[in-house]
């Protein structure tokens, strides 16, 4: 493939749906009893689902495809005459994001909306300098401003999902999708939220490296809206061949992965005393981080520098946390405030060299982007309390597919910080420490946590997950006496 028919294929988001693909899905939808009047493709293609529907509905009046690349359309006009009933298909070009979707709706009956919504996101359009986006939105609290310079990063099938959801808020209607699971979860979250009217929703997982060569998890999701229904809890089926599915849920807030798990563990569900903490976010490492080179240290842009210790702390990393390397370290992170907002010129009088090196590099520290660290203090750093003091903690990086909590103590007599990947709870005591770690290493809580976190995420550990397990209700159970 040229270069150029790379960057389009990336701007639109572009991988055809095979037609083998197409049909099962269509097969699917039949096995579910879809039957419906009115079908369409609003982003077609050279028109997969067009061709299946045309074969597995034939009682359906009209069959439309929308498409915004010409070529692909002319094609479709061409192979349509040999479909199905191909009077009933109707093609036309048009842009997702400026497409007057609403005449399309008129007809009563059955409404599919189907097909498979270009797979990109505005950070990577923004990347190749694509234009292929909405221009005036406000996207899940994310402003228009915000979506065009990449700051906050969104699947652009995701918006469409929403846009499809909203045509459906007051009709009966089925949508049937091949996205990436990521996105089919969050766009299930928002009809929660939003108490769009649901009758059932199914995400039946696909296998994207042998459909699209693309390593990617990704599904059929399949939804019904009912204007008096609200049934937001799913089946995910690891194929549409499947027959054992898995019931997620939405619970107090949090997406449950596992619904029967987290129902019989729900006395665990709760708000403990001491509250999971993300660690040091200072967004400069190069001037806040130092590794120690005999005695001096040496900073992130290759400066040796002379400070005092009394500002700088031993750092575990997220990398080192999930991988037990957490006795020694030869790393250290400046630490400005011992409480968020706490004014940093004392830094002056008990450490003046490294007054002196934050001053030398104010530059770097003053083009933080986030306006957090306008309104405060010159040098502020976030994610500091009296927490971060502890001498024991529990700690988890938020990244990695596992669930390893390790217990770590002071290093050379101070206490440990974690960069911003990593989750922690601090203690006072090393018995209470102990005790604590105990419970979170107990087949109980791991399976309480399992049913909450989806592995195929980013981030697959979050603190809202963390925070969700009450260890206070561990002491007055049996589960103590185990250890
Ligand atoms: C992932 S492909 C899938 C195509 C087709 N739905 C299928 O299942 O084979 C996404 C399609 O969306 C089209 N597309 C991208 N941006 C669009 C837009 N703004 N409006 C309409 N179609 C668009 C692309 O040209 C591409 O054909």
């Amino acid at each position: 493939m040229t270069n150029t028919l790379r960057q389009a294929q990336i701007e639109f988001g572009d991988f055809q749906t095979p037609l083998e693909l197409a049909k099962r899905v269509c097969q699917k939808l039949n096995e579910l009893g879809v039957s419906p009047v009115t079908v369409i493709e609003p982003t077609c293609g050279v028109g997969a689902f067009v061709e299946a529907s045309a074969t597995t509905f034939p009682n359906a009046k009209k069959i439309i495809g929308v498409e915004v690349n010409k070529v692909y359309l002319d094609e479709l006009e061409n192979r349509k005459k040999r479909f199905v009933q191909s009077e009933r298909i109707n093609l036309m070009q048009g842009d997702f994001f400026d497409f007057k979707w609403k005449s399309l709706f008129d007809d009563e009956g059955s409404l599919l909306i189907i097909g498979n919504f270009p797979w990109v996101t505005n950070s990577q359009q923004g990347a190749i300098g694509g234009a292929n986006l909405p221009t005036k939105i406000n996207f899940q609290n994310h402003n228009g401003f915000d979506a065009m310079t990449g700051k906050s990063n969104f699947d652009i099938s995701e918006w469409m999902l929403i846009q499809a959801a909203n045509w459906m808020r007051n009709r009966h209607g089925y949508l049937a999708m091949l996205v990436k699971t990521s996105v089919a979860r969050k766009f299930l979250r928002h009809l929660h939220s939003e108490k769009i009217g649901v009758l059932r929703s199914v995400i039946y997982s696909i296998d994207a490296k042998y459909y699209f060569d693309v390593s990617v998890e990704a599904c059929l999701l399949f939804c019904e809206f009912d204007v008096e229904s609200h049934n937001y809890d799913y089946d995910i089926y690891e194929s549409l061949d499947a027959t054992k599915s898995q019931r997620v849920g939405h619970r107090n807030g949090i997406t449950v992965r596992d619904l029967n798990t987290f129902e019989r563990l729900s006395k665990y569900y709760g708000r403990s005393k001491t509250k999971w903490r993300s660690g040091i976010k200072h967004d400069c490492s190069d001037v806040m981080e130092f590794q120690k080179m005999g005695e001096s240290y040496m900073n992130g842009l290759g400066e040796t520098v002379e400070i005092e210790s009394t500002y700088l702390y031993p750092l575990l990393k997220g990398s080192d946390v999930a991988n037990n390397r957490i006795n020694k370290t030869n790393r250290y992170t400046l630490v400005t405030q011992k409480a968020v907002g706490e004014p940093t010129s004392a830094i002056k009088k008990l450490a003046p060299k490294t007054w002196d090196y934050l001053e030398s590099h104010a530059k770097y520290l003053n083009e933080r982007k986030s306006r957090i660290y306008q309104d405060n203090p010159q040098f502020s750093i976030f994610g500091v309390g009296s927490y971060t003091f502890a001498p024991y903690k529990i700690a988890i990086c938020g990244l990695y597919k596992k669930l390893a909590f390790q217990l770590i103590r002071q290093i050379e007599d101070k206490p440990v910080v974690f960069d911003d990947t990593v989750y922690f709870l601090s203690f006072n005591t090393e018995q209470e420490a102990n005790k604590i770690f105990s419970i979170l290493s107990s087949p109980l809580a791991r399976d309480f946590y399992s049913a909450l976190i989806f592995w195929d995420e980013k981030r697959p550990i979050k603190s809202s997950v963390l925070n969700s397990l009450n260890l206070q209700q561990f002491e007055s159970t049996q589960v103590l006496r185990l250890f």
